[in-house]
């Protein structure tokens, strides 16, 4: 069985924050979340997160992941002491009973990474390791003339000699549960930082001829740690690039691969443009020869095929149908369902609505809880007075419709099919099929009237 221990108890001064480390966001996630969603892909029978400082709050942000398990960590004595905190919800079931570690400010460790892990221990213990251009600060990582595994030294309890190994340790490593117990149960904190090390079972396996493997990441920056904001930034961007070069490779256009940011999954058919500046969050779709302008936010909404967004739209929750227009500073809210072949223009807002096919909104309305037929013509400031204050009602407003500029529609209310509202209307009852309907006092002119002069 495959327990994963994910350590994250540290307290992450440099991130000067309240909040604890791992629930700072990466790409719009926690960073504990990311590791979490790669740690699911491998189906471990456990997944156990070590918490301490802030552990509340982790705790809270997590409750609604029933498969997690939560040890404390109370002080902080080490990795190593961590790690023992775990022992007791280590479950063996005497089926390759392993254990993997992994760090809860190393989101981006991918799970093909992780299996390569598991799979290269071949019965014994695994750890994951790389070679940098500068180990300052790691754990190095002690081979002996065969090449093999023989401990791992800590920077600060290195020789000159020791400092001069470039080969490092990530801190993810994978061992037999059995054996994890028993060498946790023997290290000390005889060290230069008087902490109980994790890093030590790897000289005790070695003492126990348990063979030691070394595995490496597909990519540099899947072991990439964060410690500060500066480089939870530099992470962010890599990520961010990752995401880019995934999508240009998925046969997506775009604009700037520096200037595009997922927080998310995006699902692009073909031929999909996408302008610099954008946010993509949540689950976004995008069917084939979409095109989004410069500086939209798209989250959890689907857009059909053919349909453009112009630039400075906001689209939330919303879906819309095959070649519409939405934008430029269109905004669709929760429940906006656009037909095909719609156009939704600038500063219109959409919500709890549909809009038929081929109807069009192209200036400056508010549509609210409305039910808007086909070939329907909402002209410029047009608004469905939705809410009494108390209570919301529905607009239904049938196919072909023209909709005068300046309406209020004060629902619940229904123009029929092909009906005309006159422009300026308050319509307050529900308006006929075919006709026009209009409430305006009429115009009319004052023959002789003269502009008041100024007094002397
Ligand atoms: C650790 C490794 C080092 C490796 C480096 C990679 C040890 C002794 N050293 O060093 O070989 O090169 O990571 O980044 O393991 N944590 C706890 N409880 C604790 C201490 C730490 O949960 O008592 C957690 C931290 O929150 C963090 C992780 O463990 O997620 C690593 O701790 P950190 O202090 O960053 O370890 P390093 O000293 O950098
Ligand atoms: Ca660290």
């Amino acid at each position: 069985m495959l327990n994963i221990v994910i350590l994250a108890a540290g307290l992450g001064k440099r991130m000067q924050s309240d909040l604890p480390k791992v629930l700072h966001p990466l790409a719009g996630k926690p960073m504990l979340g990311h590791v979490l969603d790669n740690a699911k892909q491998l189906n471990p029978g456990r997944i156990i997160v070590v918490v301490g400082h802030g552990a509340e709050r982790v705790q809270q942000g997590f409750s609604g992941h029933e498969e997690l398990e939560f040890a404390l960590q109370r002080p902080q004595h080490g990795t190593g002491h961590a790690v023992q905190q775990a022992v007791p919800l280590l479950q063996e079931d005497g089926n390759d009973d392993v254990t993997l570690v992994l760090y809860g400010d190393v989101p981006l460790v991918q799970a093909d990474t992780l299996q390569r892990l598991l799979d290269a221990r071949a019965g014994g213990m695994a750890v994951l390791t790389e070679k940098l251009d500068d180990p300052t600060g790691y754990g190095r990582i002690v081979r002996n003339e065969q090449g093999e595994v023989q401990r791992i030294v800590e920077h600060k309890d290195a020789t000159a000699q020791e400092h001069t190994i470039n080969e490092v340790n990530t801190g993810i490593l994978a061992a037999p549960t059995a054996h994890l117990k028993d060498w946790l149960s023997r290290i000390d904190n005889n060290n230069a930082q008087g902490e109980f090390y994790l890093t030590d079972i790897v000289g005790l396996a070695v003492q126990d001829s348990i063979p030691v493997h070394a595995s490496h990441p597909t990519s540099g920056w899947e072991t990439l740690g964060v410690n500060s904001r500066v480089q939870q930034a530099q992470l962010e961007r890599q990520w961010q690039a990752e995401q880019a070069r995934r999508l240009l490779e998925q046969g997506v256009t775009l604009a700037d691969p520096a200037r595009f940011d997922l927080r998310g999954e995006l699902i692009c058919g073909r031929d999909v443009f996408i302008d610099v500046g954008c946010v993509f969050e949540g689950r976004v779709e995008l069917a084939d020869g979409v095109r989004i302008g410069p500086h939209c936010v798209v989250r959890d909404a689907t857009l059909g095929q053919g349909t453009h967004v112009e630039a400075f739209s906001h689209i939330q929750e919303a879906q819309v149908a095959d070649s519409a227009r939405i934008g430029p500073f269109a905004r669709l809210r929760p429940g906006a369902q656009i037909g095909a072949e719609a156009h939704v223009g600038n500063f219109v807002e959409i919500k709890k609505s549909t809009l038929g096919k081929g109807s069009k909104a192209n200036h400056l309305a508010y549509i609210g809880d409305a039910d808007i037929g086909s070939q329907v013509n909402i002209g410029a400031g047009t608004i469905t007075c939705n809410y009494d204050g108390v209570n919301k009602y529905r607009t239904v407003i049938e196919d072909g419709a023209f909709i005068g500029s300046d309406t209020q529609l004060v629902a619940p209310v229904r123009v029929g099919k092909n009906a005309t509202i006159g422009a300026g209307t308050t319509l307050t009852k529900d308006a006929p099929a075919g006709k026009l309907t209009l409430s305006r006092p009429f115009q009319s002119t004052l023959e002789g009237w003269k502009r008041p002069v100024k007094k002397t």
